[in-house]
């Protein structure tokens, strides 16, 4: 494997608060879990961070919208419906920050001396085109390749007082205000030297250009105060101005670590990160403004970004493909697709019919086909025929591990190199492939089922030790299955090692647990209710 250092550190964006999780923020975080979950099945020490976006214009106004007594108030009527669904998911995260908490605040605050220290920060007035819903702010130039891209596409003029958004075609503003400035066009040659020589930054590789030629286009400094509503972190040399979010935001992946606090030896061990998982929405700020504040602070920068596509939805109005979003409502609630497949089964779908870095339609019917192929008949169905053989055949119990285990047989042919093409895929976030590995040694050993046919070999008193051996040989694919799809389904990979008697964590070296011979046998197996139910309503 590639990467040697035993800390690896994974991040999912923090989330905005004004909105309850939905299918494409949870899918975001559920990704980021499948390579937490990885690395630790690796021996890797992981810290896996998500948390909560709190500050900015948009969670102040919602606060009162909403008729909150202060927008903290409305920050934290908004935690449980994030820390509760990541813990139905099972999303195993060590922390989860906030950026109201203190620990950031302070990290913020720091790092904000540190840039005006280094001399990368300058007061000036703004004057430029803001896009309040994702409070990003535009170029003149952007605005107006925009406006000239929709005209192209035979679309109504813009009202020029209000120009749309190029990444959301929502109406601008024109903003007017004294603020802080970041430098960042003094880093675009830095950040096109970076890219070249760091050429696995930013994942998969087609994101690579769209960053590579932004950049090439000219930066411009970046506005990062604001002074016209105080619901943010204020800069330490100048209280009247409160950190632009996205700043602010960034700087989460940072003082998660105790950069900032009296104790930084966590960050010193931990940073740079080895992956933030984010969306292709917020590309430009994970992989230019970032690795720019990064190096104005003289930290190191991290090692991947891996970019993500959107969950999509069909409008019924327009025929438009769009972004599944609550500000557009059109967002399902996880908790519809909870009812529909559970929790496993939600975590495995959209991970393996997802292919990542692309954008992917939701589909009830395709949950079902998926959900009844790969679940219901092919993994689910190996482990209650088996297990029921086991049982019947072995007095509850698993063969022992025959003399001749180590024999080739067609599944274990079919297993000789599993660690190696599973972790490839791993390696590279596709986790589409990694899941079809997986389910290319569960159907073998179906077929294997069928060829070999153990309830004749059972018939026959001289087959005894085939018998043995056949039942064996499909207890060991399971096993192996079961290591290998930990990390998409922790719950029953964790129910299938215990009703085989074993230890249900999963294991710390997947290496070596994929390793054929494994399994001891000898201990019972028990049969157990099926594990994915098939379904058969339509929806
Ligand atoms: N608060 C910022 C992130 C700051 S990180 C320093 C933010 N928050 S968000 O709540 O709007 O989005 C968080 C993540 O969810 C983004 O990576 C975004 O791409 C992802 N998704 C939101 N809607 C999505 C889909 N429909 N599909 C897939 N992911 C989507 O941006």
């Amino acid at each position: 494997m590639e990467h040697t250092k035993p800390s690896y550190y994974i991040t999912t964006p923090i989330y905005y608060v004004n909105a309850r999780p939905h299918l494409g923020t949870a899918y975001c975080t559920i990704m980021a879990d499948v390579e937490a979950r990885f690395q630790r099945a690796c021996g890797r020490d992981v810290k896996f961070l998500t948390g909560m976006d709190e500050h900015g214009e948009k969670v102040a106004e919602a606060a009162e919208k909403n008729g909150f007594a202060s927008p903290q108030a409305w920050c934290d009527s908004m935690e449980p419906a994030f820390r509760d669904l990541w813990q139905t998911l099972n999303i195993s995260n060590d922390d989860f920050i906030r950026t109201t908490q203190p620990r950031h605040i302070a990290g913020v605050q720091k790092f904000l001396q540190v840039l005006l220290d280094r001399g990368y920060i300058y007061k000036d007035a703004y004057d430029g085109w803001y896009c309040r819903p994702d409070e990003t702010y535009f170029t003149e130039t952007q605005v107006r390749h925009h406006e000239e891209a929709r005209r192209a596409a035979g679309e109504e003029p813009a009202d020029p007082e209000h120009p749309l958004c190029p990444d959301c075609d929502r109406p601008l503003e024109r903003i007017q205000e004294e603020s802080w400035f970041f430098k960042l066009s003094a880093f675009e040659q830095p950040l096109l030297d970076f890219y070249e020589a760091n050429p696995g930054f930013i994942q998969p590789e087609t994101r690579k250009n769209e960053v590579v030629s932004f950049v090439k286009g000219g930066l411009k400094d970046l506005s990062i105060s604001r002074s016209t509503f105080d619901w943010g972190v204020p800069f330490p040399f100048d209280e009247k101005h409160v950190a632009y979010v996205w700043v602010d935001a960034l700087i989460n992946y940072l003082t998660a670590l105790g950069y900032g606090s009296d104790d930084e030896s966590e960050f010193s061990y931990r940073w740079p990160a080895q992956v933030h998982v984010v969306g292709k929405d917020i590309i430009r700020f994970h992989c230019v403004i970032w690795p720019a504040l990064l190096m104005a602070a003289g930290l190191p920068l991290p090692e991947k970004v891996f970019v993500h596509g959107f969950l999509t939805v069909r409008n019924e109005e327009t025929g438009k493909v769009e972004k599944m979003s609550k500000s557009r409502g059109n967002a399902i609630a996880p908790e519809e697709v909870l009812e529909l497949l559970g929790v496993d089964a939600y975590r495995y779908y959209f991970m393996s019919d997802v292919v990542h870095g692309t954008d992917a339609p939701i589909s009830w019917g395709r949950m079902r086909q998926v959900y009844n192929a790969d679940l219901a008949n092919s993994w689910g169905n190996l482990v209650s025929r088996t297990l029921n053989m086991s049982a019947k055949y072995f007095d509850g119990c698993a063969p022992e591990r025959p003399a001749s285990w180590s024999e080739p047989s067609a599944l274990r042919d079919a297993c000789d190199g599993i660690f190696e093409r599973y972790a490839a895929c791993m390696q590279t976030m596709d986790y589409s492939g990694a899941a079809a590995e997986v389910l290319a040694i569960v159907s073998a050993a179906n077929h294997y089922i069928e060829d070999m046919a153990p309830w004749a070999l059972a018939k026959d008193p001289e087959k005894a030790d085939e018998l043995a051996l056949v039942i064996w040989n499909l207890l060991e694919v399971i096993r192996i299955a079961a290591e290998l799809y930990d990390p998409f389904m922790p719950s029953i990979s964790a129910e299938v090692r215990r009703r085989l008697s074993l230890d249900p964590a999963p294991t710390r070296d997947l290496e070596a647990a994929c390793r054929w011979g494994g399994l001891a046998g000898g201990a019972p197996v028990e049969k157990g209710d099926p594990l994915f139910p098939r379904l058969v309503d339509e929806k």
